[in-house]
């Protein structure tokens, strides 16, 4: 039995694969591989653990319908045709929950260098640019007893919320197609609608999957109808805010600030004009970087694929349907 990994992962993990007698090969160079390539490598296996932005579409999975498993190195699956994949049989892991509180301390981080600009003063340390005091130069925002707006409040949305609360005594409002009573419980959250959120919330942050529906959703219209003093912090999916109307709120102060983890298109052009504003702080998707989620992510990745070699429900499936349809 046989897996091909897209990148070098952590040892935690592929001693899994060599205890269950599983053989390994690992794709090292520094570069994604092109569609041919993931093709011809899952050719020779029997499961793919998938980290990067490897696409899986339709035409891949067709391609690859012997797959026993997709398992992902992420939480994110808007990079695979999900609905296809059911169709062919093939689960589709994922890694939720290890990376939950990671991801959302670097959605906390971004929400206090933008309130402070403090990856501006940073850069203006470097630049030789630290002059003498200037009670009213480069000031940031409080964010005690503000009030955060989470949108998508699953694991990541609560763990944020958690930290707010804790750090600053923050008001919890959430916008969420299902309600979540622990938040509501622990953290006097409040579900809002959509529109309340834009108009009630200091900081915007955002957690929500990318589908149809989140897609460009933070735009023109919708900065439009946010406080001034906002500040919109994205960790999730990129291609949920429209970069160039983010740009132009800033700019115009529609809203104060911004922090991204991810960014649309990623990588972010080094010359990019919002890397330039001290109210921008931006990361180059790192959420789940730490060393302890990152071995987590490993164990539990390398257990779903694990899992469908061993004709096994996956431990955290993305498409539990399968089961349904499969005759096993
Ligand atoms: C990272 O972006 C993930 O989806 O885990
Ligand atoms: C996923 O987006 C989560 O909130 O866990």
């Amino acid at each position: 039995m046989k897996v091909f990994i897209t990148r070098i992962i952590p040892e935690a993990g592929l001693r899994l694969f060599r205890e269950a007698g599983i053989e390994i090969t690992q794709w090292e160079e520094k570069r994604e591989l092109t569609q041919q390539e993931l093709i011809d490598h899952c050719k020779q296996a029997d499961a793919l653990l998938t980290a990067g932005r490897s696409t899986i579409n339709a035409a891949f999975l067709k391609e690859c319908s012997h797959l026993k498993a997709v398992s992902l190195f992420a939480v994110g699956y808007d990079n695979v045709d999900v609905p296809e994949a059911t169709r062919l049989g093939i689960p589709i892991g994922h890694t939720p929950d290890v990376l939950s509180k990671a991801t959302a301390d670097i959605a906390f981080l971004l929400m206090q260098n933008t309130a402070r600009k403090a990856f501006f003063h940073h850069k203006r340390i470097l630049n030789g640019d630290w002059n003498f005091f200037e009670p009213m130069a480069n000031i940031g925002l409080d964010l005690q007893g503000k009030t955060l707006g989470v949108f998508g409040l699953g694991k990541i949305g609560f763990e944020m919320a958690k930290s707010c609360k804790g750090a600053f005594e923050m008001d919890i409002l959430y916008h969420n197609r299902s309600q979540n009573a622990e938040a509501e419980e622990k953290l006097q959250a409040k579900k809002v609608s959509f529109e309340e959120l834009l108009a009630q919330s200091d900081v915007i942050s955002v957690h929500a999957n990318l589908t149809e529906e989140t897609k460009g959703l933070f735009n023109k219209e919708t900065f439009g109808k946010m406080k001034p003093n906002a500040i919109f912090v994205n960790t999730a999916r990129g291609a949920i805010h429209n970069e160039e109307d983010l740009l132009e709120a800033l700019q115009q102060k529609t809203i104060w600030g911004a922090g991204l983890d991810v960014t649309n298109p990623e990588p972010m052009d080094k010359d990019n004009v919002l890397l330039s504003l001290p109210n921008v702080a931006v990361l180059p998707h790192i959420g789940s970087s730490t060393e302890e989620t990152r071995n987590n992510m490993a164990i539990l990745a390398a257990k779903n694929a694990i899992a469908g070699i061993r004709n096994e429900r996956l431990p955290k499936v993305v498409n539990p349907e399968v089961y349904e349809s499969k005759k096993s």
